[in-house]
């Protein structure tokens, strides 16, 4: 074989010079910042998990990642764990390994609204946390009645909150708009129940007295209740993560609406619809 020839050899330089920004796009394209999809349960988590194209599972503590692809966008599914303090760690471990785009929790949660059923779905506008309070002073025997209690912004300053004198209206949380968007695109789709707008308030607390709920749906404008939105909020706003939080009603007892724990496989087909319409819009945007 006879040695290539000069032009040949300009024509494979070009050639490689024409392909390198060529392998430039395609690894920004595998570095996009992945979603990041977050259910409390193993029931509230694995459905969603096995959604997940080329899906590798990986383990970080006690906490489960799912790491693949949704349409060819990086998603990555946390099973939290339950409660404020298990959802926080699961949040600032994805903020700090995962540096997401942006973090959906979705989940079950209980009715605080008697016009929501099981199966009607919040989309939280707003979270807020029901387990941070200040209660009046009483004396030795006086009693308790936490719907006495006031608010306590846990984010208000970096001293006693105990001391915050201002401290009586609730901390909201707000959901980032672009995802609040994705939200109501996949609302028609949904047909188990109905989707609407709300307030999602979370503590490690289960409300069963009604004059509780009650007061949480009429002072704080609670659609629902659960134990991990707001805690997640929290955390992604520290980290200025786009966030927001997605509960179905799996009961209510302000209308006799019965536990039913499949609500949180229809949740997770909702949020796969949200997820599509979330990275329809990233990608007009390139
Ligand atoms: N109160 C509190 N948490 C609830 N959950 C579902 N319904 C309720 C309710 N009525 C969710 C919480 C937690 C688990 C116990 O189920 O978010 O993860």
């Amino acid at each position: 074989m006879s040695k290539p020839s000069l032009s040949l050899n300009i024509a494979l330089i070009s050639g490689l010079a024409i392909f390198a920004p060529l392998q430039a796009m395609a690894n920004t394209e595998t570095s996009q910042a992945p979603i990041i999809i977050q259910g409390a349960m193993p029931v509230e988590a694995e459905h969603f998990a096995a959604k997940l194209e080329n899906a590798k599972e990986r383990q970080i503590g006690e906490w489960r990642f799912w790491q693949g692809t949704v349409e060819g966008y990086p998603v990555i599914v946390s099973e939290t764990l339950k409660g404020m303090s298990n959802v926080a760690a699961a949040t600032s471990i994805a903020a700090v390994e995962f540096k997401p785009k942006a973090i959906i929790n979705q989940g079950t949660a209980g009715g605080h609204d008697p016009a929501l059923h099981v199966y009607d779905i919040v989309v939280g506008k707003y979270s807020v946390n029901l387990g941070a309070f200040k209660t009046p002073h009483k004396l030795q025997g006086a009693g308790s009645n936490s719907v006495d209690w006031k608010p306590m912004d846990l984010m208000a300053s970096k001293g006693s909150a105990g001391e915050d004198k201002n401290a009586h209206s609730i901390r909201q949380f707000a959901a980032d708009a672009q995802l609040m968007k994705a939200a109501e695109q996949a609302m028609p789709a949904y047909t188990q129940g109905k989707v609407v707008e709300g307030v999602i308030g979370s503590a490690d607390v289960w409300n069963s007295e009604l004059d509780r709920i009650r007061f949480f749906h009429e002072n704080f404008n609670t659609s629902v209740e659960e134990m991990e939105t707001a805690s997640a909020a929290q955390i992604s706003s520290l980290f200025n993560i786009p966030f927001i939080g997605i509960r179905v009603l799996s009961n209510n007892i302000t209308n006799n609406g019965k536990y039913d724990a499949q609500t949180g496989i229809a949740c997770q087909d909702y949020v796969y619809d949200v997820l599509k319409a979330y990275i329809k819009q990233i990608n007009a945007q390139k």
